[in-house]
């Protein structure tokens, strides 16, 4: 039983630490995002970030999100996620997640 739960354990940690990204949203960023979007999760904006981290780096080097206004962005992700074949769902998270993380980030909001 013991060897049971210490195995039950070690397999889970594994797991955990493989899928484990290092972000993790701000308080700040889970705000600004819910005031968007009512009832964000913490979890939408860490697989935005994931989207981010993983399919949009397929034919570029990671973009910084600060060096876009919304506007921009908005016009960016439309066009990036078709190139990335993202779901509607994959879209609207990623773009949670770059626009409060953009607007935690920038203080002066220069839209
Ligand atoms: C199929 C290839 C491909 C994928 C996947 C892709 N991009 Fe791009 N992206 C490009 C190309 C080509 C350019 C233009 C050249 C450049 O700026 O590197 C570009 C440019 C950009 C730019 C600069 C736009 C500008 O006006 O300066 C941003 C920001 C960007 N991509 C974000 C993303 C994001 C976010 C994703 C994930 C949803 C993504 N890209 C996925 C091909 C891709």
């Amino acid at each position: 039983m013991f060897i049971l739960i210490s195995l039950t354990t070690l397999v889970y940690c594994k797991s955990t630490k493989l899928n484990s990204v290092e972000y993790s949203p701000s308080i700040k960023q889970l705000e600004i995002a819910n005031i968007k979007w009512a009832n964000t999760l913490p979890l939408e904006l860490k697989q935005g970030q994931n989207i981010f981290s993983t399919k949009c780096i397929e034919c570029h080097q990671s973009k910084t999100i600060v060096n876009y206004n919304e506007k921009k962005w908005i016009l960016i992700i439309d066009e990036m996620s078709e190139k990335s074949k993202l779901s509607v769902e994959e879209k609207l998270k990623l773009t949670k997640y770059i626009l409060s993380y953009r607007q935690e980030k920038t203080i002066v909001n220069s839209n």
